[in-house]
């Protein structure tokens, strides 16, 4: 088909977001006139891989592909498959490279099908090589700076028969005013801040995220606003180290000034965030969630290892004992917080006394829940260059004694609520159980409990009845 045949008076636009809307309706031709042909619709598929933020840039690709035509389906032999993905370990990678296979033998099937790929892997040479030389039927590739280009990309695409490739190395600009579809319509995440600075040596998320940008305040407030007159409820703002907010903008503005302007806005009634890094959480954010009932009372706080000499080899400047000090510090200004965390089990060089410096966080803190993670060379890290990695069988003893010791904790944390009154905010009817729905308390923990589809989005009262490890049973309290 001759798209250019198609008839839109004017030249694309320079201007951003118009020159994106332009594409979307030239797009939204083509799935129009390809449908008539077809005789039925045409089906769009987005699996996201990796983090809240790319699950976020996942409902922003989608809102443009619903936008111009596409019916959503979860079904990989669609007509057009974009895989959003992840990097931060090598089993992240492995899963793609899988899926690709697979998609192969559909698309033989099917050799109209589109198939694109976008997200943290795209940002590394070395895998647009392979997909180049191992994966010649993907159609159109890009990275993490450019989302928003869907539209023109994919129209790129449909006009030529090579592979599009389109990769930036940095991104100035973030056109955050397109379509997105959001998974719930009751809760969104918001970005406050792109990239990361920090390079801990193990990471490669600032390779491939770019260096940190902080949105403007008032741009973040009026995105917020405009989902709450959408009916959101629950708002998680996103950046890979949220406590640095604001730092590098022309007039500096704090995060926990940010979130205090946040709990302004009619219509949000929780507030979530991720992630915060514990060298730069202010005493300021510790009082805001002291005294701002919107915030959650959740804080999830990566503590990566709880050897000192580890954390200065992952470049994470700060010492066990100040990170132990800093979550006694929270604990006691936000009794019933709930602490979460990420943990690196392997890093190169780790001893067993290493180890046991982890174990002995683990069981001080008390958390309520942990990421364990098995370390993962990254290639262009500075870990990765690092002698005496950690022999796999060793690891694999240390993962499996570390998760065992977080459950242990996390099932008695966890039920701490078992008969009282809380706020659940409600998500979907249960799949398992009818006349059920689930929900999720302030601090995320799910809860089932009997009631029906007019519940969902709202936020009621829940009497928690029954604790079972890691979620409870409750009952709708009589004032919701
Ligand atoms: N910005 C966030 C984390 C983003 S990545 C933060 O600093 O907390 C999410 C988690 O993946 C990290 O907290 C870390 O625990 C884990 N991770 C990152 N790189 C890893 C690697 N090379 N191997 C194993 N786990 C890793
Ligand atoms: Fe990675 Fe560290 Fe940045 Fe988190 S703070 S994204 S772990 S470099
Ligand atoms: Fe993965 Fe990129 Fe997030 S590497 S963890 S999807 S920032």
């Amino acid at each position: 088909m001759n798209l250019d045949k198609i008839d839109i008076p004017f030249e694309p636009p320079l201007k951003e977001p118009a020159r994106q809307y332009y594409f979307i309706e030239k797009c939204a031709q083509y799935v129009k006139a390809e449908s008539e042909r077809l005789g039925r619709p045409l089906f769009s598929a987005v699996k996201t891989f990796g983090c809240q933020m790319n699950a976020h840039d996942s409902e922003r690709l989608r809102g443009i592909l619903l936008q111009m035509g596409f019916e959503e389906s979860e079904n990989e032999a669609s007509d057009f498959v974009l895989y959003n993905t992840c990097t931060v370990r090598d089993n992240a990678n492995q899963k793609v490279y899988g899926h690709l296979g697979y998609l192969k033998t559909i698309k033989k099937k099917n050799p109209h099908m589109k198939i694109a790929l976008c997200g943290c892997m795209m940002q590394e040479k070395a895998v647009i090589e392979r997909i180049k030389n191992s994966y010649p039927f993907v159609d159109l590739i890009f990275g993490t700076h450019n989302v928003f280009k869907l539209a023109e990309l994919l129209y790129n695409c449909l006009t030529k028969d090579s592979m599009v490739i389109d990769i930036w190395d940095s991104g100035d600009i973030a056109v955050e005013a397109l379509p997105s579809k959001r998974k719930y319509s009751f809760k969104s995440g918001v970005n406050i801040m792109y990239g990361c600075n920090n390079f801990c040596s193990y990471c490669i998320v600032p390779y491939v995220r770019g260096r940190e940008r902080s949105r403007m305040p008032g741009e973040i407030l009026s995105e917020i606003e405009a989902l709450a007159c959408d009916g959101v409820k629950e708002v998680m703002l996103l950046g890979q180290n949220v406590n640095s907010y604001g730092k590098t903008l022309k007039e500096p503005v704090s995060f926990a000034s940010l979130l205090r302007q946040v709990c302004q806005i009619p219509g949000v009634e929780r507030i979530r965030f991720m992630t915060s890094h514990p060298k730069d959480l202010s005493d300021e954010l510790i009082e805001t969630m002291r005294d701002c009932p919107k915030v959650c009372r959740h804080l999830h706080l990566p503590l990566q290892s709880g050897s000192s000499r580890i954390l200065n080899l992952m470049n994470r400047r700060y010492t066990k004992e100040q990170y132990l000090e800093l979550a006694g510090r929270i604990q006691k200004a936000i009794p019933n917080i709930s602490l979460t965390t990420d943990i690196i089990v392997g890093f190169p060089g780790e001893t067993e006394e290493d180890f046991a410096e982890t174990l002995d966080v683990v069981t001080r803190v008390r958390y309520d829940s942990a990421f364990t993670f098995i370390y993962s060379k990254r290639t262009g890290t500075p870990a990765a260059a690092m002698e005496n990695q950690v022999p796999e069988a060793v690891v694999k003893e240390r993962f499996d004694r570390l998760l065992c010791q977080v459950q242990k904790i996390s099932s008695q944390v966890c039920m701490r609520y078992a008969g009282t009154v809380q706020k659940v905010l409600v998500e979907c009817e249960n799949d398992h159980q009818i006349g059920y729905v689930s929900g999720r308390l302030d601090n995320n923990l799910l809860v089932h409990f009997p009631g029906d589809a007019s519940l969902v989005g709202k936020l009621v009262n829940v009497k928690l009845t029954e604790a079972k490890g890691f979620y409870y049973i409750g009952k709708m309290a009589e004032n919701s």
